[in-house]
């Protein structure tokens, strides 16, 4: 159905001044672990989406919901298997225990995503007791860091540090795989960074600098990929451009980059904004500014829905051949329309429907009203994303739906380590919406979890929309 112009995008490029490196290794396969990602459905992304904007904006990091896109891992020896939500907004590995008052209760809530039992694992070691994180909603895991083997896409890496929950509100297995300054035990307790996944795959030499591409593909695939110290130039048209990650600091340990245009059709609705937006693989929409965000539901004609903070359109909007596109100095990505029509059954089973009977679906973008600006799945799985920790980079190209081919491309160490892929030129630096320290972000107070999702049920009935 949809097949990106590559000339069109082509020509907004600059050009391509810094050349093109390519490598490829000669003495044997390249260093890199890819793993194939599988999507979940969520009844309504929106509200773990609250919960999460509000962590990341204080910089507590972790979510207690399902997160999209999770992989499969074994830990211990011998292995136990886990499913594991992948997150780019936060840095640690957690899995739960089968002996903690939450998973032992009946229905087994925690067997999907998996149990960890030291106990069970002769290359378990405990490290400190210091694992606590604490949710918006009141919820939270308290437990132990320990290290123990874990094989994930094939590799394996040797005593990987992560936490346990002894005690635990959240059944979900959480693979956090951004930087390690953003982990539980340096912005909780001031201690030093450990290697979380990542870090230790390049430490461990499995691949060679901390980095990874993530590749969601289009919204009607189940499945996407995570290529963890590769590039695989199958996956995305055009070149990559490389834009520097945007942070108050020296060390940043948030994945913000600058947001400088936002069409919609052949309209403009932003030029020159300067706004940093967080890329962030574990929210479901994208967060713009209010204003732009009410143009943009007027000219598609989505409903927003003031008490849920959400807009609704109509599903046969999800037929649209309009574009989206949202550039960041030099490379721009084409986001369709109908990549952000989402479909969405109500906890009842049932789908929404407008009062003329139509049906509902939710919309991919939201208001961000006072919280961090976000560029989540509805955007990320138009692009293809290289994440460069070791050189504080972002790569970008637009995504290759489907891709049937592969082309794997190590990335090597230093300054120009990701293959096929250009320094944008001039990149602009952020004016505005980067936060301005630990807990300075502050966004509207969360409804209780339980009390919004019924909300939405009620919002449809009381409003122009209503439940069939
Ligand atoms: C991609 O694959 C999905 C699932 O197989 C399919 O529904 C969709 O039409 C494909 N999209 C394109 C653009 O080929
Ligand atoms: C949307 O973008 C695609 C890919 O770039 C292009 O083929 C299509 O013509 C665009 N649609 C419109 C209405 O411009
Ligand atoms: C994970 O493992 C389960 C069960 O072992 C399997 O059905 C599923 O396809 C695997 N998923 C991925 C992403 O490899
Ligand atoms: C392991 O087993 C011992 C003895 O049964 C018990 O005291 C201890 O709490 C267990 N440790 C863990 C981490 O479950
Ligand atoms: C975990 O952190 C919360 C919030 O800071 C605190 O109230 C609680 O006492 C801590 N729990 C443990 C066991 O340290």
């Amino acid at each position: 159905m949809k097949v990106f112009s590559i000339c069109a995008l082509a020509a907004l490029l600059p050009p391509l001044s810094y050349g093109i490196t390519l490598h490829k290794r000669e003495d044997g396969p390249p260093k890199v672990v890819g793993l194939d990602l599988h999507r979940t459905r969520i009844p309504n992304p929106h509200i773990r989406d609250r919960v999460r904007r509000q962590k990341t904006t204080v910089k507590a990091s972790l979510d207690n919901m399902q997160t999209l896109y999770f992989v499969n891992a074994s830990i211990g020896t011998p292995p136990q298997q886990f499913r594991l939500h992948l997150d780019t907004g936060s840095s640690d590995l957690w899995v739960n225990t089968d002996s903690s008052p939450l998973c032992s209760q009946d229905g087994d809530p925690c067997a999907t995503s998996g149990v960890y039992s030291a106990n069970d694992s002769s290359t378990y070691d405990y490290v400190n007791s210091a694992f606590n994180i604490s949710y918006v909603d009141g919820s939270g895991a308290v437990g132990d860091y320990v290290t123990d083997d874990l094989t994930i896409g094939g590799a394996k890496l040797d005593q990987l540090q992560f936490g346990v929950g002894y005690e635990s509100t959240a059944s979900q297995s959480i693979l956090g795989i951004g930087y390690p300054g953003n982990e539980i035990q340096v912005i909780r307790n001031g201690q030093d960074p450990y290697d979380n996944l990542p870090a230790k795959m390049a430490s461990q030499g499995l691949i060679q600098s901390n980095a990874y591409s993530l590749y969601l593909n289009s919204l009607d695939s189940e499945t996407g990929q995570i290529l963890f110290g590769g590039v695989d130039t199958e996956q995305f048209e055009g070149d990559l451009q490389t834009l520097p990650i945007q942070s108050n600091s020296d060390d940043p340990t948030s994945f913000f980059i600058t947001l400088t245009d936002v069409t919609l059709g052949s309209r403009t609705l932003g030029s020159d904004m300067n706004l940093a937006v967080l890329l962030d693989s574990g929210s479901s929409l994208s967060y713009l500014p209010d204003t732009m965000a009410q143009e943009i539901f007027d000219r598609v004609g989505a409903v927003y829905q003031d008490g849920e903070g959400v807009a609704f359109i109509p599903c046969r909007v999800g037929e649209s051949q309009a574009n989206m596109t949202f550039s960041f100095s030099g490379p721009t990505i084409t986001v369709p329309v109908k990549e952000l029509v989402l479909d969405m059954l109500q906890i009842t089973g049932r789908r929404p429907s407008f009062s003329n009977g139509e049906s509902a679906c939710l919309f991919g973008i939201s208001p961000a009203s006072g919280g961090s600006h976000v560029l989540g799945d509805t955007f990320m799985r138009s692009a293809y994303i290289v994440y460069d920790l070791d050189n504080n980079e972002i790569s970008l190209a637009q995504t290759r739906v489907n891709a049937t081919r592969s082309n794997v491309l190590e990335i090597r160490t230093g300054s120009s380590a990701v293959p096929d892929a250009v320094k944008a030129s001039s990149p602009a630096t952020a004016a505005t919406g980067l936060p301005e320290g630990a807990a300075a972000g502050h966004v509207a107070p969360l409804l209780p979890l339980a009390a919004s999702i019924v909300g939405v049920a009620a919002g449809l009935t009381s409003g122009l929309l209503f439940v069939l």
